[in-house]
């Protein structure tokens, strides 16, 4: 073993990585090849999604690769003949994954060492994976070019703050949307992100269209097909939108007009995930986090049909001045009272229905009566 790597292994793949990630915990930028043991349920989500949307012979780029733990993983667990690449900028990066590809007996995988926008201007790809340290924006413009008719651009963003609604300075600078404070900002959030990347394709004359958007930990993760048209592109922008809230009523809104300088937007209105591609995905005991994976897929399945912007029980609780009941019970009984209810990934303790603030508050409160 070289000094200063210490040897890993997510789902079936080994990885040698920094001795230090070890030392000076998760994610820490230590100056050395970067590699984060926590994002090990994100790339787990990428090698199920993989198995499903891969096909021989497609061109597969993981973009921004560190040690290549992505996409030597996609090329070693997806069970796919294709051509996949590997690119970092840093030297000691490309040599790492170098070393990680042999390790894991996948010399054929090709490891480049460029700028990424330059190799993206250059080449064309079925899917690029763009895992940047905070923001994406400075890719996304040249993946889009750069991705085939029908292929899927793979984009994580952790410039939570300005998303959240924390800093709506600076996400009108970077995704030209105001974000908002909110119960519910992960969903604002990943909202902006997705009409960010719609915007950014629409001006190629090409439709983004989610595959599989959602938000875990600290970060946010897109998967979106694009496709060539501009009528395509057309109709995806006529999904933008905005939203807005009343902190007072609980009441949130959602239209293609803005009704307020205080609503946040323009933001992706209509579907997160796609139907097909969940229904195909599966959790399998070869991942390292498998139980987390078939929770959330469970609940993605759940709430795929649900009309946007969730609401958490907390919310409900101090509005109400009533201790929060049981999740799934509540759930059970909204939907005995014919209402449409569901868990949300975007929060443990919060719920998506088709209720408007009012009506949910109502049967809350009868809820409690009736315990
Ligand atoms: C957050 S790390 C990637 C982590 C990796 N995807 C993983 O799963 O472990 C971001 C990487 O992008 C590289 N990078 C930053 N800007 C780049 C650019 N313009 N072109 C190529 N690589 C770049 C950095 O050297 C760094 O290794």
């Amino acid at each position: 073993m070289l000094s200063g790597l210490a040897q890993v292994r997510e789902g079936t793949t080994d990885l040698l990585v920094p001795e230090s990630y070890t030392r000076k915990g998760p994610g820490t930028r230590t100056g050395e090849v970067f590699y984060n043991k926590q994002m090990e349920f994100g790339r787990d989500i990428s090698v199920m999604l993989g198995r499903v949307i891969f096909s021989e012979g497609q061109r597969i780029l993981d973009g921004l690769a560190a040690t290549g733990a992505r996409g030597l993983r996609l090329a070693n667990e997806c069970g796919v003949r294709a051509d996949f690449e590997l690119n970092d900028r840093d030297i000691r990066a490309a040599v790492l994954m170098k070393q990680n590809a042999e390790l894991n007996s996948l010399g054929h995988v090709r490891v480049n060492c460029r700028d990424l926008r330059c190799l993206l201007a250059e080449e064309q790809f079925d899917y690029i994976d763009i895992d940047p340290f905070g923001t994406p924006v400075d890719f996304i413009d040249s993946a889009v070019q750069s991705c085939r008719n029908n292929g899927v651009i793979a984009i994580t963003a952790t410039d939570t703050a300005p998303l959240y609604g924390t800093y709506p300075k600076t996400c009108f600078r970077r995704y030209g949307s105001t974000s908002a404070r909110s119960p519910f900002a992960h969903e604002t959030g990943l909202r902006i992100l997705i009409g960010f990347v719609v915007r950014e394709a629409a001006k190629h004359d090409r439709a983004a269209e989610p595959l599989l958007c959602y938000h875990a930990d600290h970060y946010f993760r897109c998967n979106l097909r694009i496709r060539n048209g501009a009528a395509r592109a057309d109709a995806a922008i006529k999904k933008l939108g905005f939203i807005g809230f009343t902190r007072s009523t609980l009441s949130r809104t959602a239209d293609t007009a803005r009704a307020s300088d205080k609503d946040a937007g323009p933001l992706w209105l209509l579907e997160l995930s796609s139907k097909e591609v969940l229904k195909d995905m599966k959790a399998t005991g070869d991942l390292g986090t498998s139980v987390r994976c078939g929770r959330i897929l469970d609940v993605w399945r759940d709430e795929a049909d649900m009309p946007p912007l969730y609401y958490g029980m907390d919310e409900l609780a101090r509005k109400t001045k009533l201790a929060p009941p049981k999740l799934v019970e509540f759930i059970e009984y909204l939907r005995d009272k014919g209402a449409r209810a569901s868990k949300t990934h975007f929060d443990p303790k919060g719920l998506k229905t088709d209720l408007e603030a009012s009506e949910l508050l109502e049967h809350y409160r009868k809820y409690h009566k009736k315990r």
